[in-house]
């Protein structure tokens, strides 16, 4: 289905930070934009959990010195919601890898990412171990996938060895509660909770 220009507006992920869609004005209020076609680029950022893990990403981009962040890994990508938003928050030095185990999602990634130039966003098809070297991620985003997950302690153990010391994992699932969440994510003791949104959970991997 393809939705007619008129149902989406300009949204605010933060004050100051603001997705508009390529047809609208850009608000007086934005410092930060990001440019969008959504027939395009699916995943706009309008859905209240996107929204809050962008407002997540954004407080991440405003905290980290471009050194701390060189690497992050979308684990679960879907058709590509986060693509875009993440690329114009780490710029052109950060790497985003985009993992999903379906190659039309990847396809996806890889036309957006064409279309608007993306050279440091790479794709990794798989269903569980991402294949990456040990500690080479500073953060990934595990949004909307952990319920589904086949081998969810697999994939919390591959993550943890890609992450490097100190990295962080960005967890939100609206199919799960919040103790729930937390106490799986946390059993094994290799993530520390260490703050949470109103729909994002972030955990610090433990040594
Ligand atoms: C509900 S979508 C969430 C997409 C995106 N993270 C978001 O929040 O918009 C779940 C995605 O996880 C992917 N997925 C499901 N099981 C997976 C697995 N074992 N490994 C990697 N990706 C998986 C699906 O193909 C789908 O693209």
């Amino acid at each position: 289905m393809r939705l007619t220009q008129s149902q989406f507006e300009p949204v605010a992920i933060t004050p100051t930070f603001w997705i508009v869609p390529s047809w609208h004005e850009v608000p007086a209020s934005a410092r930060q934009v990001i440019r969008l076609d959504p027939g395009l680029a699916f995943g706009t950022g309008t859905h209240p959990t996107t929204r809050m893990c962008l407002r997540w990403l954004a407080t991440q981009h405003t905290q980290a010195q471009p050194a701390d962040l060189n690497r992050v890994l979308d684990y679960g990508c879907g058709s590509g919601g986060y693509l875009l938003p993440l690329a114009r928050l780490v710029g052109g030095y950060a790497e985003i890898i985009a993992l999903d185990v379906h190659p039309l999602a990847l396809r996806r990634i890889r036309r957006i990412a064409a279309a608007h130039g993306l050279a440091n966003a790479k794709t990794i098809q798989s269903d569980c171990a991402t294949g990456l070297p040990n500690g080479c991620i500073d953060v990934v985003l595990l949004y909307d996938v952990f319920h589904g997950l086949a081998e969810p302690e697999a994939v919390l153990k591959d993550l943890h060895r890609v992450l490097r010391p100190g990295g962080i994992l960005s967890f939100s699932d609206h199919y799960m509660r919040e103790r729930d969440i937390l106490a799986r994510v946390s059993a094994s003791g290799r993530f520390r909770h260490v703050a949470r949104g109103r729909k994002t959970y972030t955990f610090a991997r433990e040594d």
